[in-house]
């Protein structure tokens, strides 16, 4: 297994009020939706989407321990990075739409980015729990149209991301469609797109220790999503008994979602 590369932290942003973006002295040929781990010496190592390449960026919801601690890292201090690891989204389309829910906006924002300058047409549904919560809306607003959408209706309209992509689909034609975050989210949007014969294509999460398909950990109905993942076609994702049904803790344990 490659050691992780001591990487300076060159910048750090306050995105929005639980995630930060860590800029790293480091550049990366990669594409958008691989990952990379970043190594907390004495502490533990997670994955992370790159959400700005290539000069490589992370962007880290406070969820718990080691993502906290990453928040408290300044600028000019060093992690260790391996990586990138993983299968990134196939570019495809040219009238493409994304649906991008929470923090899963960290893995579209650079795949939208690329779309726009290989001269696709781009539109985006943008959800978060509220409008502080709402990431790289800036971001999408530079690559087309945007659609927000807030649990609690602070921003944009109070529904979830899903009604607005069903209502756009009615209305719209799309080649592609890509989709990040909640689970129950994507394979809702992942089923929409199979009735209309939409190619769709999704990053999901599963729980990482070694990154590079050895552990097994991050299995998902016999796929390594480290290795064979954690981009994978709509159709793999609604043939799976696991996705959007059960995950593994770090035990190894299954627990339903
Ligand atoms: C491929 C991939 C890309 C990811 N990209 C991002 C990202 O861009 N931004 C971001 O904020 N988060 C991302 N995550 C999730 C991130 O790894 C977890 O939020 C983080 O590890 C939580 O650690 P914690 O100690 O703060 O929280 P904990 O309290 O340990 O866990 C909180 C939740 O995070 C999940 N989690 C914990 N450890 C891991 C692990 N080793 N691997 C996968 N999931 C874990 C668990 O499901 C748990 O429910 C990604 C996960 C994967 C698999
Ligand atoms: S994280 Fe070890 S096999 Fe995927």
């Amino acid at each position: 297994m490659a050691k992780p590369r001591a990487t300076r932290v060159e910048r750090v942003v306050m995105e929005n009020v639980r995630v930060k973006t860590l800029v790293f002295d480091l550049e990366l040929e990669a594409q958008p939706g691989q990952f990379i781990m970043l190594w907390l010496p004495g502490v533990d190592e997670k994955p992370f989407t790159l959400s700005y390449m290539p000069k490589v960026g992370v962007s880290v919801a406070r969820v718990g321990t080691f993502t906290q601690r990453l928040h408290e890292i300044n600028e000019g201090e060093m992690l260790g990075v391996r990586g990138p690891y993983g299968h990134g989204f196939r570019l495809l389309g040219e009238k493409v739409c994304m649906v991008a829910g929470g923090v899963g906006a960290a893995a579209l924002a650079p795949l939208a980015e690329t779309l726009k300058a290989s001269g696709a047409k781009i539109t985006t549904i943008l959800g978060a729990k509220s409008a502080s919560e709402l990431l790289f809306e800036r971001r999408f607003l530079a690559c087309g149209e945007v659609s927000v959408c807030t649990d609690d209706g602070s921003k944009g309209k109070k529904a979830l991301a899903t009604t607005l992509f069903l209502e756009l689909l009615e209305r719209r034609d799309f080649d592609a469609v890509y989709a990040c975050g909640p689970e129950l989210m994507i394979y809702e949007v992942a089923r929409l797109c199979e009735e209309r014969g939409i190619k769709m294509q999704a990053a999901i999460e599963r729980y990482m220790k070694c990154g590079i398909g050895i552990c097994g950990s991050c299995v998902l109905d016999g796929y390594r999503v480290c290795v064979e993942g954690p981009v994978f076609d709509g159709k793999t994702l609604l043939r799976s008994e696991e996705f959007a049904s059960v995950r593994r803790e770090h035990s190894g344990r299954l627990v339903r979602i």
